[in-house]
């Protein structure tokens, strides 16, 4: 459990250290420095003044979990560990805003009550967040809405917006599944890249901030911003993945490393734990945003091994991450003698792909459930309903292209993915309507159906009208009653 290493570092090892080395830090700074510095080697580092404070402004934060359901846990999980770590960071709560569907901490199948986990070993993270935007009330449009300032166009929730100023800073954290262009929301509709790209611009174009840090985690989140986020926005932007690969949940049952016995959900995600993992063990006044990058990439691939990772990747201004992370995350006085950077970065993690991670979990709950109960039985039917609407919505789509370009053609056009560079699809509003068409005739995407959305745009890219895509979609759902279908992406509900 080699992954736990940097955990004790960071906690119990320096707090000895400090206990041990206290007289030679209150004598003489500049020697225990030296020593620590020696130590921990950051010699290149050395010259540089610690605190170069280019601090103006105020920092502000948006969070966003985008899914609900217990077996969705780890979103909501990376999302409150964001807040906590941010709140130790300096940021006040008035600049939080935080967007979950808080149905997790007291959930029925929640073995500790009240309490949120983001680590095997980890303490609650849940006390203390803000529900600013929770249940039916995250929504696309309230993010839009909270992100630009609009108090008028919010709807529900604490009324809480990003009332950001010319010299602000703003973080954005987003963690759920997605597909390519959209990232999920526990209400409809998804939120599609063109749309969140354009609220970006609007903020920039209101001198709303002077700089802004994006990460987003998701599967396929590197298409969100593929070939369309400017870089004269002054905005940076990592994601979990490229524009066409799986992100991964982690510190899930039976995998190591492993949340408590009782635990039948992943606690947490790759990257998210990565970067978050990265922050507490570092002094972010030192380290940069391109150094955090670095750590969070290799971890992220699972130290190159891309079956069990994912790329993570960049976009916007680059020129953003020679910048101090603590202008973004602030700075928890805590970490002050930690190394800026120091490589250590744990183990491998065994992962499970974000959209086998319900499966599991309904498979972890069906196995530990008393034989031959009532409750047994229906988890078993929820697992089937789930698979079989897997393969009707794989099944369609795969009939769907053959009836458009032909038997021999359809796949090779569906799945055909562009070149680095190049947006998903050239009409972001055809993409939407076939979308809806496919819908309306086959049933709800659901949170796994988002791995079609570059078939729905490459169908946009090749030309295909509505009208062709309403017939298509009519001969090959016919006879599928889509009122039958209960989206399982609320998770198990009893
Ligand atoms: C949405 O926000 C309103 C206003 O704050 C609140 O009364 C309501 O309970 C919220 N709905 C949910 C489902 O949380
Ligand atoms: C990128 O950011 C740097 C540093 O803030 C800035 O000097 C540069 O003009 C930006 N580039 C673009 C294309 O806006
Ligand atoms: C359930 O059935 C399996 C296989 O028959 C058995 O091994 C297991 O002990 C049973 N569990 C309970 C809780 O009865």
């Amino acid at each position: 459990m080699d992954v736990h290493f940097s955990f004790l570092f960071s906690n119990k090892f320096i707090t000895l250290l400090l206990i041990v080395f206290s007289q030679f830090i209150d004598c003489n700074r500049a020697a225990r420095l030296d020593w620590w510095d020696s130590a921990i080697r950051l010699p290149s580092e050395k010259d540089e003044p610690v605190y170069v404070d280019q601090e103006i402004g105020t920092r502000w934060a948006v969070l966003v979990a985008g899914s609900s359901g217990y077996g969705n846990y780890r979103h909501q999980a990376d999302v409150c560990h964001a807040y906590q770590l941010l709140r130790k960071g300096g940021l006040k709560e008035e600049n939080i805003v935080v967007f979950m569907y808080d149905d997790i901490a007291m959930h029925e199948l929640n073995p500790r009550p009240g309490v949120i986990i983001n680590h095997p070993q980890g303490d609650d993270v849940y006390a203390g967040v803000p529900k600013d935007y929770t249940g039916a009330n995250v929504t696309t449009e309230n993010l839009y809405a909270v992100l630009l300032g609009d108090t008028k166009k919010v709807k529900g929730g604490s009324g809480k917006v990003v009332n950001s100023k010319p010299d602000d800073r703003i973080f954005i954290y987003y963690s759920d599944h997605g597909g390519p262009g959209v990232l999920g929301m526990p209400n409809m509709p998804y939120l599609y890249a063109m749309d969140f790209i354009e609220a970006l611009k609007k903020k920039h174009a209101s001198k709303g901030y002077r700089e802004m840090v994006i990460y987003v985690e998701a599967c396929e989140s590197g298409s969100i911003f593929e070939g369309v986020m400017p870089k004269d926005l002054n905005i940076y932007v990592t994601t979990a993945s490229n524009a066409q690969e799986n992100s991964w949940g982690t510190y899930c049952p039976g995998m190591e490393p492993s949340p408590p016995p009782e635990y039948i959900t992943c606690l947490g995600d790759l990257y998210s734990v990565a970067w978050m993992e990265d922050s507490e063990t570092h002094n972010l006044k030192r380290e940069t945003i391109n150094q955090q990058f670095q750590s969070v990439k290799k971890r992220t691939s699972n130290f190159n091994n891309y079956n069990d990772g994912s790329h993570v990747m960049e976009y916007g201004n680059t020129s953003i991450t020679s910048e101090k992370l603590y202008l973004y995350q602030g700075f928890d006085p805590a970490t002050v003698n930690f190394p800026p950077h120091n490589g250590l970065l744990g183990a491998r993690m065994e992962v499970v792909n974000q959209r086998d991670a319900e499966l599991l979990f309904l498979w972890k709950m069906y196995k530990q459930l008393e034989n031959s109960s009532d409750k047994k039985r229906q988890i078993l039917g929820q697992i089937t309903e789930t698979t079989r609407h897997r393969t009707h919505l794989d099944r369609s789509m795969e009939l769907v292209g053959t009836f458009l370009f032909g038997p021999s053609t359809g796949s090779s056009i569906l799945n055909s993915v562009r070149a680095p560079g190049i947006p998903l699809v050239d009409d972001w509003g055809c993409l939407k309507s076939m979308v809806r068409v496919f819908e309306t005739h086959c049933g709800s995407l659901t949170q796994y159906g988002m791995k079609h959305m570059r078939a729905f745009a490459n169908i946009c890219n090749n030309g295909v009208s509505q009208a062709a895509m309403e017939e298509a979609c009519m001969a090959a759902c016919s006879g599928h009653d889509v009122g039958q279908w209960h989206p399982s992406n609320k998770g198990y509900s009893a």
